[in-house]
């Protein structure tokens, strides 16, 4: 087998214990991803724990006390609290999830925190999401119409507006985009699970004008078809959405249109 050496400052190093468990209260290990561009150390797992009879029953709650009570640097990212936001997401327990809907007791043993994986780190738990937005911002995420427009609104039937259930409701949190392999290695060419669901979510719409040139847009070896159909991506979306599936569809269409 192939051994790989990773570089010297890319090592993980056993970091701080910050506190200890004391004789009461109900107890859990949190061992976090530290990391800080600010000096050259290399990336520590630092250690905290946190009674659960005094905290909230979400990861989110624990990172809170942590950066409340015990480590102002601590950083991460988030917002709404409950789910809809997006900025939360982080890998926790070795799996994709958001922060605020993870819930502590779920979790067997330990709770290991690393920031979303295969992303540049801006600081701990903090990733890079500049590529990801750039490419969501490459499909060109707003309704596209070259008819006049109408006097009121643009409408859509209520069937028209249930076939964007299922993809709608993404939250842009790259979970999924993040748990992919084919993503991780093609992450600057191939445009990965989220920003896809997003691209069929327009051409789905009843109400765009556009759905030809989206197709062309996509049509190109690493943007679509670096697809496996390996399914992480479903399995990785907190809002239980497959964009798998959407994937599939525009795949579909693309060979629909060639007919
Ligand atoms: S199904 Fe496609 S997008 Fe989803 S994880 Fe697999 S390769 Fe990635
Ligand atoms: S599809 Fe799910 S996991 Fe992916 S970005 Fe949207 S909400 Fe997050
Ligand atoms: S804080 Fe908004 S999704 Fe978790």
């Amino acid at each position: 087998m192939v051994q790989l050496t990773l570089p010297k400052n890319s090592k993980i190093q056993t970091g701080k214990t910050w506190n200890e468990k004391a004789e009461k209260g109900r107890w859990k290990k949190f061992v976090i991803y530290r990391w800080n561009p600010d000096d050259s150390d290399n990336p520590s797992l630092d250690t905290y724990w946190i009674d659960q009879d005094d905290c909230g029953p979400m990861v989110l709650d624990a990172l809170m006390k942590i950066k409340g009570n015990i480590d102002s640097t601590l950083t991460f990212r988030r917002s709404c609290r409950e789910g809809i936001c997006g900025s939360c997401a982080m890998n926790i327990g070795g799996k994709n999830n958001l922060a605020c809907l993870q819930a502590i007791d779920d979790i067997k043993g330990d709770v290991t925190i690393y920031p979303l994986p295969h992303m540049n780190v801006v600081k701990d738990l903090v990733p890079d999401m500049t590529n990801f937005y750039a490419q969501h911002r490459s499909i060109e995420p707003w309704l596209k119409t070259s008819s006049p427009m109408p006097p009121t609104e643009w409408r859509q039937s209520k069937t028209d507006r249930e076939n964007l259930d299922g993809l709608y409701e993404c939250i842009l949190c790259a979970c999924c985009s993040t748990s992919c392999p084919s993503y991780w290695w093609n992450s600057d060419r191939y445009l990965g699970p989220a920003v896809l669901l997003q691209a069929y979510r327009w051409i789905n719409d009843s109400r765009d004008e556009a759905t030809g040139e989206r197709l062309d847009d996509l049509e190109d070896p690493f943007r679509l078809y670096r697809c496996h159909t390996i399914m992480n991506c479903a399995k990785a979306c907190p809002k239980g959405l497959n964009p798998a599936k959407a994937i599939a569809e525009l795949k579909k269409l693309m060979v629909e249109r060639r007919v």
